[in-house]
């Protein structure tokens, strides 16, 4: 059967009765994995805003089947070996079919001819003739429109997307958006077919404004005989391909929610964590309180007065009529001029490629949809089918459920599992066997954020490795990249990547770098303070050595060769010329630490030869190895703990500085791992906020590494703002817990439940938030399946090390 539609534009679909249709697609809605705390109040606003959307509307949630080359397109791809094995080995995962939920709205808009009366109604005749042309081939089928019509009902969309963007993020259904709906009833339960529809339906014109649509709309979207039996319908494509579908009625859902605590009674997502594909239409009847009040009053009344006829009978009245009566008077108290009522009619819609698979599916749906009561009324399937469109004979009248806003919105009926970006490199698997893709680029190119990332868990928990692993595929991608590794073996292998990679061993013996070269204006001189003046408490000698220190960078600054022994120079000439007691003191300090410096091994790290070579521009991954330094855990006392701290700024400091002098059209990645080390001192903590605060500007995506989540407890509110993803990996104590709790976005009332779940987590597993704030378990899977042994983090005997 074809569908009776001729036109779609601009998420408004034509019938051939010049009824339009609003099409809308929704974004985002409630996060189903929050607290029970978070989840009350978004159900309470989701039951608030109803009164927004008074009228009908239909919901369809669509469990799509990925098609081969939609899934295909979700990788980025580029020609480095990495990236085709990475695309090679994510290719396999598409083997069986992968479901994608869509929910669509659709708001039936009746032709209202809004044209005002004027002019002894002449006018109006004029524009009604012009509206709808050949009126008496309409009246059986309409073949073309004026183009006021589709204006009419594009105003009618603009207006109920305002309606409905009060409480819910929605788009106007985009062609191939239309297109996959409308075909989805020859596809239920199996892959969607590739898009046919052309970019523009070919439609004709004419001078005076009416458009004639070429072909109709149904033709498009025909794509099978459907055949009824009792209870299912048997779908024969064009290819002879066949498929089976069965519908169901809803005829009951939980009505008894307690409004303080409304979560749980997912009554419409429940579909959402089956892990096979179902389908839900609801047919929506929203019915402002008062009329509500008004018609209930009267359902009640009819009920009463049908009751005592059988009393007075001398019968027994049947069942369901008290049951009703209980229940409208129950809505009448509920109701009392707040929310509106909503009336819903829903219906449960499955596919499979055979008879047998279905009647698996039959007894799956059945025992996992436990919230609602599910009757199959036989020989009523094709009109079931069709109550997945707005147009046909709907649902039966019957099946009509009153409910209260609150039991509507508890059903969370706009809830997807969506999880992660639509495009990227392919992340990992939830909860719910759902594919995971990840953009790092994302935030910053389209969603206007810091495209920062922050990695919490305990010990082994897979940070360094997630990070690694999201590193190598930006390095994949053409990224220049920056890593500080404080294990100093850790990244050993990133080269097997094919990054050339340019290895910094930063210790006693090892490596040198020139404070005077870091790339990076302000560095050098936070860097020559922690390592000769913060030591000293008293202010006034503070203030000496600042200005001393001052003075000499700025000679050091005018010279060609500029390092720690031009450095050194400087501070001498600057005592040969003084005479002031106590500048000669503290000049004659300062020149003694000099000494001390170049004694010291660790200190000698810091005399790098000014060779102007810093900026590494012809390696693609710079690893700065720390494990040489030792970082104290409040103010730095010895010499080396000074050092120790002054060196990690220089580091993450010399990261800074080789992106400077990279393009900011270069996509960068720095890794950060045990970040907590910089949050240990005044300087650290400057440079890391200033980090995540540019990086968007800067073309970096920084990965921050922290062992305990409670080590984010001082960055305050600011964790929204300065995080795109964030992995809460595993936990070992309660007290990390409420703390990884909050970093995930989720309150910590739930911390005995949730300690449990965050002590049984796999390396790799957490609970992860996407750039879009939605929250997912899920478990990082690297591919090429090679990179797990590339990144193993275990310390081998023969390492050398
Ligand atoms: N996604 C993953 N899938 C499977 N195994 C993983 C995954 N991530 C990590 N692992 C395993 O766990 C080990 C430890 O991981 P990793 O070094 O990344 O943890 P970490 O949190 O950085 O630990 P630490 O706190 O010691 O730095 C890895 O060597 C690897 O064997
Ligand atoms: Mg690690």
């Amino acid at each position: 059967m074809a569908q009776p539609v001729i036109y779609a534009e601009n998420g408004i679909v034509i019938d051939n009765r010049a009824r339009g249709y609003a099409v809308y697609v929704v974004d985002a809605d409630l996060r189903p994995l929050t607290s029970a705390g978070a989840q009350n109040q978004a159900i309470s606003a989701l039951a608030k805003g109803m009164k927004e959307v008074l009228g009908e509307w239909h919901v369809y949630s669509l469990a799509i089947g990925v098609p081969p080359n939609t899934w295909k397109e979700r990788f980025l791809k580029t020609e480095h070996p990495l990236s085709v094995d990475h695309v090679a080995a994510g290719l396999k995962k598409s083997a069986g079919v992968l479901f994608e939920r869509r929910v669509y709205i659709v708001v039936p808009i009746s032709n209202k001819l809004t044209i005002q009366l004027k002019d002894n109604g002449k006018e109006f005749l004029q524009a009604a003739k012009r509206t709808l042309t050949h009126s008496v081939k309409r009246a059986l089928r309409l073949e073309n429109f004026h183009v006021q019509l589709l204006e009419q009902f594009e105003e009618e969309r603009r207006v109920w997307h305002r309606k409905f963007r009060a409480f819910l993020k929605l788009h106007p259904a985009s062609q191939v958006e239309l297109e996959t709906w409308l075909r989805h009833g020859f596809y239920r339960g199996g892959v969607a077919p590739d898009s046919r529809f052309p970019k523009n339906l070919p439609a004709f014109v004419s001078s005076d404004g009416v458009i004639h649509p070429q072909h109709h709309l149904g033709i498009w979207t025909h794509d099978g005989v459907l055949k009824e039996s009792f209870y299912n319908l048997k779908v024969i494509q064009p290819t002879k391909n066949e498929s089976y579908q069965t519908f169901y009625n809803v005829l009951r859902v939980p009505n008894e929610i307690d409004e303080s605590d409304a979560s749980g009674y997912d009554w419409v997502h429940q579909v959402e964590y089956m892990d096979i594909p179902v389908d839900v239409a609801m047919h929506i009847r929203v019915e402002d309180p008062i009329a509500a009040r008004k018609n209930l009053r009267k359902k009640r009344l009819r009920a009463e007065s049908q009751w005592k006829e059988y009393a007075e009978g001398g019968e027994t009245p049947p069942l369901e009529l008290e049951v009703d009566i209980e229940h409208t008077a129950e809505l009448e108290q509920k109701l009392r001029m707040r929310d509106p009522l909503v009336h819903v009619k829903t219906v449960i819609g499955f596919g499979a490629e055979s008879s047998d698979r279905l009647a698996e599916y039959r007894n799956l749906v059945q025992s996992n949809l436990a919230l609602t009561d599910l009757v199959q009324p036989p020989a009523d399937q094709l009109r079931l089918w069709q109550s997945f469109y707005p147009w046909g004979r709907g649902i039966s009248q019957g099946y009509e459920i009153p409910m209260d806003a609150g039991v509507f919105a508890a059903g969370l009926p706009f809830s997807t599992l969506d999880f992660g970006d639509s495009r990227g490199f392919y992340l990992g698997k939830t909860l719910n066997e759902r594919s995971v893709f990840m953009d790092p680029r994302r935030p910053a190119q389209e969603l206007n954020m810091q495209p920062s990332i922050l990695l919490c868990g305990g010990l082994g928990s897979g940070k360094t490795n997630t990070a690694e692993y999201i590193a190598a595929t930006l390095y994949s991608w053409g990224a220049k990249g920056f890593i500080q590794d404080p294990k100093g073996h850790d990244y050993d292998n990133f080269y097997k990547t094919g990054a050339r990679v340019n290895m910094i061993r930063l210790r006693e013996e090892g490596a040198a770098l020139n404070p005077f070269r870091l790339g990076v204006e302000g560095v050098e001189r936070d860097l020559l303070d922690i390592v000769f003046n913060n030591v000293t408490h008293d202010d006034n000698t503070r203030d000496i050595r600042s200005a001393l220190i001052g003075q000499a960078l700025t000679a050091v600054k005018a010279q060609e060769v500029q390092d720690m022994h031009t450095f050194g120079n400087a501070l001498a000439a600057l005592r040969q010329a003084e005479t002031r007691e106590v500048y000669v003191l503290q000049l004659d300090l300062l020149l003694g630490m000099m000494g001390d410096l170049l004694s010291n091994p660790l200190g000698r790290v810091l005399f790098g030869k000014d060779s102007q070579g810093q900026t590494p521009q012809d390696y693609d991954v710079t690893i700065v190895d720390t494990s040489g330094l030792t970082i104290p855990n409040g103010t730095p006392k010895t010499l080396n703990e000074r050092l120790s701290v002054a060196l990690y700024y220089a580091v993450a400091g010399m990261g800074m500085g080789y992106f400077s002098n990279l393009p900011q059209s270069v996509l960068k990645f720095m890794i950060l791992d045990e970040a907590w080390t910089l949050r240990k001192f005044s300087q650290g903590v400057d440079l890391v906020d200033n980090l995540l605060r540019k990086s968007r500007s800067l073309n970096i995506v920084p990965l921050m590494l922290m062992q305990n989540a409670t080590d984010f407890a001082n960055w305050g509110e600011s964790i929204d703002g300065l995080f795109a993803w964030r992995f809460v990996m595993r936990q070992n104590s309660q007290v990390e817990t409420a703390a990884a709790l909050k970093l995930a976005g989720l309150d910590h009332e739930d911390a005995q439940y949730w300690y449990k779940v965050f002590a049984s987590f796999r390396p790799g597993e957490g609970l992860v938030v996407d750039a879009l704030g939605r929250v997912q378990q899920m478990q990082v899977e690297m591919l090429p399946h090679k990179l797990l042994a590339w990144f193993d983090t275990t310390p081998k005997a023969d390492d050398g090390w």
